[in-house]
């Protein structure tokens, strides 16, 4: 509950929901735009409001890409488009962002705050499983190092596909972060048949594969934090 307004809260990773409260209360809301307050709101009446990217983690991404003065960023997994809006409330004037999502019925569910926040401009949203495009995009070899940050948010079984792809289009010091690597800590369990909820069964050991596969990785610097559902920041170095 946050001024009143219900809004999809999970738990967080921390030791417990007081304390996650609590940095959300501290450090995010207070500095969270109205307008992604607006689009979180409008979206937490959807079935699968539990998709959408925490505030917290949000803020993390707007702060990596601040770092790396991004410009140019790729987004795989738009749904209502919360990620989407942050990035580009965040980019510079003439920054872009392609987002690719398969359903345009959820990107329409944001659309109206895109809008409403005059960056509509920045967005290329493309309706389309993600690989083709990144693989469209990577026939054209100008487009190879010519982002700065990526932010991949979607299907799981697809997460060492998209990373391939990504470290050809993003440049050597750009920023891939990953959500939901921590998969809300069920990535400890031996099986997956206390993962809750349950349509997040068939996807749990795809987290624990990137999760393996990224450490050994050797063309990237990684943090993996615990905001939101679990955070991979890999930053290109080779
Ligand atoms: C967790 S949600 C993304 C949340 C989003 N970042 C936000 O801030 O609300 C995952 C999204 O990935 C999309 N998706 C699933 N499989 C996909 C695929 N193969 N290609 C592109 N998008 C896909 C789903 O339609 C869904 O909207």
């Amino acid at each position: 509950m946050e001024n009143g307004i219900k809004t999809f809260e999970p738990n967080g990773l921390l030791q417990s929901r007081e304390l996650y409260q609590y940095l959300l209360n501290t450090s995010v809301y207070p500095r969270e735009a109205e307008i992604l307050k607006e689009l979180r709101y409008a979206s937490s009446k959807h079935p699968l409001a539990y998709y959408g990217t925490t505030p917290d983690s949000g803020q993390l991404l707007r702060l990596l890409m601040k770092l790396v003065n991004a410009k140019q960023t790729i987004e795989v997994g738009v749904f209502t488009g919360y990620s989407l809006l942050l990035t580009a409330l965040t980019l510079p004037e003439d920054g872009k962002v392609i987002g690719i999502d398969i359903d345009r019925k959820a990107y329409e569910i944001g659309l109206p705050s895109i809008k409403k926040a005059a960056v509509e401009h920045k967005i290329e949203f493309i309706e389309s499983p993600a690989l083709p495009i990144l693989d469209k995009l990577l026939e054209d070899p100008t487009n190879e190092g010519s982002f700065d940050f990526a932010f991949v948010d979607a299907d799981k079984s697809n997460s060492k596909n998209y990373h391939e792809r990504l470290l050809k289009l993003v440049k050597v010091g750009g920023i891939i972060l990953y959500d939901n690597t921590l998969w809300g800590g069920t990535v400890i369990l031996k099986d997956s048949s206390e993962v809750y909820p349950e349509p997040r069964r068939p996807d749990w050991h795809h987290s624990i594969e990137f999760n393996k596969a990224i450490t050994a990785d050797h063309r990237v610097d990684i943090s993996q934090v615990p905001l939101g559902d679990g955070m991979t920041i890999c930053m290109r170095i080779r």
